[in-house]
Order: C-alpha cells, then sequence, then structure tokens
C-alpha cells in the first residue's frame, strides 16, 4: 500500500508496505544494519517502557548529604573496624565494576544488537552506571579515603581480581567483528548478557548491597546507605533489560537455546556464586552487629536460584528461604517521605513506582 500526499505543486509517496517489512525485520541481532537511529515503529516496546522507567529515576549523587557519614567516619566511637573494612571493600570493589559494566554494555552488547530500541535503552544503562562510578567517587572523596588504596584493592584483594576477571574475559571474546547470527558468536553474546545480567548485576553484587544497607539500618553512614539504596533500584532494571534481552535472543533463534546450553549457562552461576562467597568472607572476617557472614552467603544462595528460575533454568539449591527479608523492604524507595532531609528534589515520578517494586527481591 503506497499513500500520496499532494502539497503544493509536490507529490510525496510514502510506501508503508516496505515501512512495515522493515519492522518485522527488526531483531535482536542479525536484524537490519542501518545508520538510521529510527524508533518507530516500535518492535520492543517493553524496552522503551524500560527506557521511561529508568529515566524517571534519574538521580545525582551531590544531592545526597554526606554530612553524617563524615562525622561518623572521624569519630572514634561509631564505626567499628569491620564497618570501615566493608566500606573499603565496597568503594573498592564497585569503583572497578560499575566501569566494567558499563564498559561492557557499550562496547559489547549495544555494538550487536541492532534495533533502535534497544540500543535507546541500552545507552541509558551505561549512562547509570557512569552514575554509579561517579557516586563513588563521591563517597571516596567526602571520607577522604585515599584513592590510590582503591585502585590497589583491584589487583591486591585477590577476591576482588577474581570477580573481575570471571567478567572482563567473557567480555574480552566479543570484541572483534563477529557476525552473531553465526552459532559460536551467538551463544559468546547470550552469554555474555547472562553472566553480566544475572551473574554479575544480578547477584554478585547483593553481597556488599547487603553489607552496606545493614549498616544503614543501623543508622550508620545514611548518605552511602542512600546512594546504594538509588543504586540497586537502578540496577533491577539492568538485570530486568538483559533478562529481556536474552529472553528475545533465544525466542528468535530456539535451536540455539538448547538444554546443553542452558547447563552451560547454570554453571557460570554456579562458579559466580562460589566466587561471591569467598569474596563476601574477605568483606566479612568476622561477624559484627548485625552482620553474618553465613546469613550473606545463604542471601547469595537465594538469590543465584531467584535469578536461574527467571531465566527458565532449574535452580541450584531447592526451596532455599530468604534469610535477609528486610532487604526488599529497603529497596522500597516510596516508603521515605523525609527520604532527603528536608529537600523538594523528586527523583521518582508515581508512575514509574509500581514496576520497580514488582520487580525487587
Ligand atoms: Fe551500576
Ligand atoms: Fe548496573
Amino acid at each position: 500500500m503506497k499513500k500520496t500526499y499532494l502539497v503544493g505543486p509536490r507529490t510525496f509517496v510514502l510506501d508503508q508496505a516496505r515501512a512495515e517489512a522493515e519492522v518485522s525485520a527488526k531483531r535482536v541481532v542479525g536484524g537490519k544494519e542501518t545508520m538510521h537511529f529510527n524508533l518507530l515503529p516500535l518492535k520492543y516496546t517493553w524496552a522503551y517502557d524500560l527506557y521511561r522507567t529508568m529515566k524517571a529515576n534519574h538521580w545525582e549523587p551531590e544531592d545526597v548529604p554526606m554530612q553524617r557519614d563524615i562525622e561518623q567516619w572521624r569519630a572514634t566511637d561509631v564505626l567499628s573496624d569491620v564497618d570501615r573494612w566493608i566500606v573499603r571493600m565496597g568503594v573498592g570493589y564497585f569503583s572497578a565494576a560499575e566501569g566494567i559494566v558499563g564498559d561492557n554494555i557499550l562496547h559489547v552488547i549495544r555494538e550487536l544488537v541492532t534495533a533502535s530500541e534497544l540500543k535507546l535503552v541500552l545507552g541509558r544503562h551505561a549512562h547509570e552506571e557512569n552514575i554509579h562510578a561517579d557516586s563513588l567517587l563521591y563517597m571516596i572523596s567526602s571520607l577522604g579515603i585515599d584513592p590510590y588504596e582503591c585502585e590497589a584493592m583491584f589487583d591486591d584483594v585477590p577476591t576482588i581480581a577474581a570477580k573481575n576477571a570471571f567478567v572482563t574475559g567473557i567480555s574480552r571474546e566479543l570484541r572483534r567483528d563477529m557476525d552473531v547470527t553465526e552459532p559460536e558468536a551467538w551463544r559468546l553474546l547470550a552469554t555474555n548478557m547472562f553472566v553480566f545480567g544475572q551473574c554479575m548485576e544480578g547477584t554478585q553484587f547483593y553481597g556488599l548491597f547487603g553489607m552496606i544497607l545493614s549498616l544503614y539500618r543501623q543508622g550508620k553512614l545514611p548518605g552511602i546507605g542512600t546512594m546504594f539504596r538509588y543504586t540497586l533500584r537502578d540496577e533491577s532494571n539492568h538485570i530486568e533489560l538483559l533478562r529481556r534481552l536474552l529472553l528475545e535472543m533465544a525466542a528468535e533463534t530456539p535451536a540455539l537455546w538448547t538444554p546443553a546450553f542452558r547447563t552451560q549457562l547454570r554453571e557460570l552461576m554456579a562458579e559466580a556464586v562460589d566466587l561471591e562467597k569467598r569474596f563476601i568472607d574477605d568483606c566479612l572476617p568476622v561477624e559484627a552487629t548485625g552482620l553474618s557472614a553465613g546469613e550473606f552467603r545463604g542471601y547469595i544462595d537465594y538469590i543465584a536460584d531467584r535469578r536461574l528460575e527467571s531465566i527458565g533454568i532449574e535452580p541450584l539449591g531447592a526451596n532455599l528461604a530468604n534469610p535477609l527479608p528486610w532487604l526488599a523492604e529497603l529497596m522500597d524507595i516510596r516508603k521515605e517521605q523525609n527520604f532527603f532531609e528536608g529537600r523538594v528534589t523528586e527523583y521518582q515520578r508515581a508512575s514509574s513506582l509500581a514496576a520497580v517494586a514488582d520487580d525487587e527481591l
């Protein structure tokens, strides 16, 4: 079907059938390569909706007051040695991890997907990793932590180095011109989406999230806790984005989404869980008030299984209980009316809150 517009002396003919063929040819990978960034008509409407939710959640680190954190950090009778070590491990690990995720999103996944609405939401994802990295810089500089110490942690704490090596290896495998419609390249990309979304952001971030928010529950370091709560809300959208992308790819190429491949992904999750448990033991070498390494290890088992189930893979354990039910409460930011201690900044529009809350574990 063609539409004709007569405008003064000019005639324009628009070919609707050709436009419809273009949309039906949109794919996660292997769709038409084009220099156009034309979002409409949308095929993956969930990706555009998620982009809008993420945008409505926008926050800036410097809007979070750090005065009480600075006072507590300087005082000698508020924070224990374990509390301080958790903060150092938190800023040390995440300073590397946020950048690794953003880099992989921008230079691997966003490069290889072909539909514009997917590129749009992945661009927002990468930007949020910049915000998270910037929030860590703000925390480090506010507390006066030596930035060289932070840099040294990437190499000198073996459990941090091991977690980082686990993900960077998978990212590196895709950094060359690849035809992702080839089965081996397809599997590498699907593995990348699984490892970054479900294993790293979805599981390996949660040991420290739990510990830092445990301190926050005790009234310690409220500014840092606030920023981690915002980060956690963003991460839940990143996990969902990479989960949906993976499932779309699987639906578009069912012959490659085999039981054997799903078993490989399950084994990667088992490796991620093992790395995270060893890392938790480094974060929490002794028990402290409200902080039990055993509970955090149990939480990792619990959440890893939820991630596996969310993409239709058999869990590693069976019917594990959630040892940290309060963590879901802290992720629901609506409950805090006075979150910014009297500031009028409104970071969350009501329309996008429901989707986030439903998604939290
Ligand atoms: Fe992040
Ligand atoms: Fe993220």
